[in-house]
């Protein structure tokens, strides 16, 4: 690899606007892959901002105003996990698309999905986005440990802070989660309408996952439709895809439909 030419590249994509915040490891990765399919510089960079804006950019609204959201969330939490708090958190996950589509299913999404498992103490979530504004619904334990990792830095460094805020122990981090998979053991993993994404920058990607996440339970989910709202028998071809890849698994694994998302519970 030319690392002159993986320079400019990661010049390249850092200087737009809409991808200074993406994770460098990552960009590094995406321009190892592009570099050497596409012909020129240019048309590398121009494939490479297309994939950022399907796997992250399409999802947000716009640039957010992260320090005004810290200032509200400061004021707000002064009655923990009272009902300003949670207001706070519902207004600032309708920023990200695929939190915005579970805002209507917040309460059972949790209660379904988390109540009847053994007490949850360690977390992680891989490809966040905004979820982890979600941790006042969830049924965690007191002194829970929650680790979060998503590409954009600028995301990462406010749940740091909003995690501080709310008293809550761990650290999100920027990363790519296909490279740089958390090993550490804990007792619950989320990856939520993650694997289609993960899968444009590297088809293997699901399985590798699943088998190097080293939680007791994962919760695994996917849209149920586009981002455009087009249904196209997504759950059907996803679901069809993840039981082919887990076929030889001796998981126990359960499935649970809501209205926004297609939801497996794997224990391991
Ligand atoms: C469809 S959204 C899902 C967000 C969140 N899990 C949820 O369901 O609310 C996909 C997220 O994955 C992140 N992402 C995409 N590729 C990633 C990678 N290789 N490593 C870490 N995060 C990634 C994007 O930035 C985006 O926030």
């Amino acid at each position: 690899m030319d690392t002159n030419a993986l320079d400019q590249f990661v010049e390249a994509i850092l200087a737009s606007r809409k991808y200074k915040n993406v994770s460098q490891d990552f960009i590094e990765s995406l321009g190892s892959q592009e570099l050497a399919k596409h012909r020129s510089l240019k048309e590398a960079v121009k494939v490479t901002k297309n994939k950022l804006h399907q796997i992250g950019g399409a999802y947000l609204e716009g640039e957010i105003p992260y320090e005004s959201w810290l200032d509200e969330l400061r004021d707000a939490s002064q009655q923990q996990y009272g009902e300003r708090l949670r207001q706070s958190c519902m207004r600032m996950m309708a920023y990200h698309a695929s939190t915005r589509e579970r805002l209507p299913i917040l309460e059972q999404f949790y209660t379904i999905l988390l109540a009847d498992l053994p007490p949850i103490n360690t977390v992680i979530d891989l490809a966040c986005g905004l979820h982890p504004l979600a941790i006042p619904w969830m049924p965690l334990g007191e002194y829970v440990q929650y680790y979060a990792y998503d590409i954009y830095k600028d995301m990462t460094n406010f749940l740091n802070d909003f995690m501080a805020i709310i008293n809550i122990q761990g650290y999100a981090q920027s990363c790519d989660v296909i490279k740089s998979c958390p090993t550490h053991h804990v007792d619950l993993a989320f990856m939520l309408k993650a694997i289609p994404c993960l899968e444009q920058v590297d088809k293997s990607a699901t399985l590798h996952l699943l088998d190097t996440i080293n939680a007791d339970h994962l919760i695994i989910s996917f849209p149920v439709h586009s981002l455009g709202g087009r249904k196209k028998g997504m759950p059907a071809n996803y679901e069809a895809r993840f039981r082919e890849l887990v076929a030889h698994k001796n998981w126990s694994i359960e499935r649970f439909e809501f209205a926004s998302e297609l939801v497996f519970r794997i224990a391991k």
